[in-house]
């Protein structure tokens, strides 16, 4: 069994697992359902001045029959009142004191900032997330995203918070904007311990094409809401790295967006992540999810020879690379398995209209194959043309069975160049720029 216990920024938890800000952290009987699950934390759902919501809240995209592959919401922040919400961050903590519990917090004034930080530790958060994320609603009243967008202002009210800080600070970004460690070196210049990442992505999903209105609907209006789910982990998994990279955030990250599984979960640590948190998967299935999660992270890691998850942790940050590291000398070819092959031809028609005519169809008996499974006699399969191949992945990518198409690497006998050495070749006169295709 590996040791899944994490510390970030001083924050400990039983293992990385934390329940997001969101409608599941919005009241200690969730709470305790989550603890009761498994959960190493819960960041509350964020504290504030309470709203009022609107009707109705969320919309989703369905992706042949998967169902809210990407999640939209225009709900705002907390409708309880501070008081109720302390109350029963105190009480959860006192039922639960291994576990993790956040308070996440969204004001203006300084005053104000101070306050919240105040009862915060007053009912024993473990530590605070402040919510700079909110691509709706809030940004309109200055708050959310409006400062999330912006690294001055984020570092002004960093400033405000750490003065009142007796308990770690984790600021939670947007990724509505164009380069996510702008405002994560903000962060950390204003002193923040930490930082998660991502809030959700502004997004209409669908219009109403009878009623000429985006959902969600309200009474014949609608807005721009955050888009979640399994749709944005590539987004929230290349700025996980982008901030694990740069040498000016340096700080301890909690990862956030599409994650469902415990491999979801491996690759966000894997990419720099200490703890992950967990919205949409349990808005869809419940907290047991956890349970999986654990599970198969634990594997996971003894399969890999990883005595604790922190030994994970940022494993795969030095491989993500700029563009002109990468060996323009490395090849790889598509393969395919005629044991798995059902003959249905959409690697061919892939390749041939939307790659590079690296597939032929041939006549099974010619190439020796025979019928497959579920192959019709009399039928084509298809063939790999080696040398036209260039190795873009679309076949395996579109085939319906599992490894039928794998990529194997070919040796080509050439040595390693990237394309920052070919330009200073090239420029040295030490090779001729290679010819264009014709
Ligand atoms: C309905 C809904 C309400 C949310 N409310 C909050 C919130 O109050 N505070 C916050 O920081 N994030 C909020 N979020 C964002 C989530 O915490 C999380 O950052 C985002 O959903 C991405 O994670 P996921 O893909 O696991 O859902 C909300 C998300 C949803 C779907
Ligand atoms: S897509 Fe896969 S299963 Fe279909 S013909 Fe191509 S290799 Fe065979
Ligand atoms: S990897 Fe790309 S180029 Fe090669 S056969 Fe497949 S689709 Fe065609």
């Amino acid at each position: 069994m590996a040791d899944l216990s994490i510390n970030l920024a001083g924050i400990k938890s039983p293992n990385p697992f934390w329940v997001a800000s969101a409608p599941p952290s919005n009241t200690a009987y969730q709470c305790h359902r989550a603890f009761e699950a498994g959960w190493g934390g819960v960041v509350w759902k964020t504290i504030g001045e309470p709203i009022v919501n609107v009707s109705s809240r969320y919309s989703s995209i369905d992706i042949n029959g998967s169902r809210m592959i990407g999640l939209n919401n225009i709900e705002l922040i907390t409708d309880r009142s501070p008081e109720t919400n302390f109350r029963e961050i105190k009480e959860c903590k006192e039922r639960w004191p291994d576990r993790a519990i956040i308070a996440s917090l969204m004001t203006d004034s300084r005053e104000s900032w101070h306050d919240y930080m105040k009862q915060s530790a007053d009912a024993g958060a473990d530590g605070v997330e402040l919510n700079f994320g909110c691509p709706h609603g809030m940004c309109e009243r200055g708050m959310g995203s409006a400062v999330g967008q912006n690294p001055d202002v984020i570092e002004t009210i960093v400033g405000w918070v750490m003065e009142a800080a007796e308990i770690p600070v984790i600021v939670k970004l947007t990724p509505n904007i164009t380069d996510i460690t702008y405002p994560a070196r903000a962060a950390r210049r204003a002193g923040a311990n930490a930082i998660s990442l991502i809030n959700t992505v502004k997004s209409v999903t669908q219009v109403d094409l009878e009623r000429m209105c985006p959902e969600p609907y309200v009474a014949g209006k609608s807005t721009p809401g955050g888009y979640c789910g399994p749709a944005v982990k590539p987004i929230a998994l290349s700025m996980v790295q982008e901030c694990a990279s740069h040498p000016e955030v340096g700080l301890p990250i909690s990862g956030i967006g599409g994650i469902a599984n415990w491999k979801d979960a491996a690759e966000f640590i894997a990419l720099g992540s200490t703890s992950v948190q967990v919205c949409t998967a349990i808005m869809h299935y419940g907290f047991r999810i956890v349970e999986d999660m654990i599970e198969g992270l634990n594997d996971y890691l003894d399969r890999a020879g990883f005595a604790s998850v922190n030994d994970l942790r940022g494993k795969a940050v030095d491989t993500v690379q700029r563009w002109e590291s990468l060996d323009l000398n490395y090849k790889r070819i598509a393969s395919i398995d005629y044991d798995k092959c059902i003959g249905c031809n959409l690697c061919y028609i892939a390749c041939e209209d939307g790659a590079h005519q690296a597939i032929a169809l041939v006549d099974p008996d010619q190439k020796g194959v025979g019928l497959g499974p579920g192959r019709l006699p009399g039928r084509p399969v298809p063939e790999i043309k080696e040398k036209e191949c260039v190795g873009c992945n679309l076949c395996s990518l579109v085939c319906p069975v599992h490894e039928c198409i794998t990529m194997i690497d070919v040796d080509n006998g050439k040595e390693k160049m990237s394309w920052s050495d070919y330009q200073e070749k090239v420029a040295k006169g030490e090779m001729e720029p290679i010819p264009a295709h014709p």
